[in-house]
Formats: C-alpha cells, sequence, structure tokens
C-alpha cells in the first residue's frame, strides 16, 4: 500500500449477532505510530472546523457516529469526502489542507495523529500553506 497521498483506508469489521466490532493497528491498518488520539464532538449544526494545514503531522479520520464532509487539498487540488462508515477512515497525510464541515447531530469524529499536539505544526492561512506546498515540492 502507498500511502503518499489522502487515501481512504477500510478498518476490518467483525460481524457477529451481538453488533459490531472494528480495529485498527498502528503501522498495520494506518501507515505510522499513534502519538496522540483527539475528538470532535458536540458540533452545533452549520459550524466547520479544520481550515488547516499540519507541516509535518499525518492524520487518519474515522467517523465514529455520524457523518461529517471533509475537503482535502493537497496544493491547489481539492477532493471531498463524505465521512458516514464506522470502519472507514481517511489518511492525511502532512502538509494537506483540510476542512470539516456538515456535522450531522450527535457526529463524533475520532482523529489519530503521528504527532504530539503543538501549536507550531499548524498553517492557518491558505495562501501561506500553498507557498509553502510549492517549496515542498
Ligand atoms: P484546532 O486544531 O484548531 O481545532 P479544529 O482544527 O478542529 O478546528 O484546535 C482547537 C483548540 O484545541 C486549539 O486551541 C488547540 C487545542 N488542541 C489541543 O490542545 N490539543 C490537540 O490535540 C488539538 C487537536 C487541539
Amino acid at each position: 500500500m502507498v500511502y503518499n497521498e489522502v487515501t481512504e483506508i477500510e478498518l476490518p469489521k467483525i460481524k457477529d449477532l451481538r453488533g459490531n466490532l472494528s480495529f485498527m493497528e498502528e503501522c498495520q491498518h494506518i501507515p505510522f505510530k499513534i502519538n496522540r488520539a483527539y475528538w470532535i464532538y458536540d458540533v452545533p449544526g452549520g459550524e466547520g472546523r479544520g481550515s488547516h494545514a499540519y507541516k509535518n503531522t499525518a492524520e487518519f479520520i474515522i467517523p465514529l457516529s455520524g457523518s461529517f464532509t471533509v475537503e482535502v487539498s493537497c496544493g491547489e487540488d481539492n477532493t471531498t469526502y463524505r465521512m458516514n462508515r464506522t470502519n472507514k477512515g481517511l489518511y492525511v497525510p502532512k502538509m494537506t489542507w483540510r476542512e470539516l464541515s456538515d456535522f450531522t447531530s450527535n457526529s463524533v469524529c475520532l482523529v489519530v495523529s503521528d504527532t504530539t499536539f503543538s501549536d507550531c505544526e499548524y498553517i492557518r492561512d491558505f495562501m501561506e500553506y500553498i507557498r509553502l506546498y510549492n517549496l515542498s515540492r
């Protein structure tokens, strides 16, 4: 599997009469070691999250409950993903601009990341992102 770009990854789903179970293991189902997990929830209708890129952080985004939209830009190339399957996540490599929107009520977005939190990791201005993206090519 090649993971240089934004990739939807389907996770195992173990079904039985008691319900479903999914799981992920670092460096197995997702292509990095997990240093952090955070989750976004109780997002009011119409609100968006994200609108930034990370200089050196990769993430894997999973809709644990409900659904939401992730729009990613790799430089000027845009793709939109509707996240609505609990066993399917989105791998987002470093230097990807991402915006989350259209959260359904009670949706929960789990994010696992290969870095611990650092404010210096963020690029919050899109034009600055494009400039740094082009420099990194
Ligand atoms: P931010 O990443 O800007 O949220 P979003 O991208 O979902 O809009 O983070 C919001 C606030 O939470 C900001 O003050 C930083 C803080 N934060 C942490 O302290 N640790 C974390 O792991 C994350 C992701 C955010």
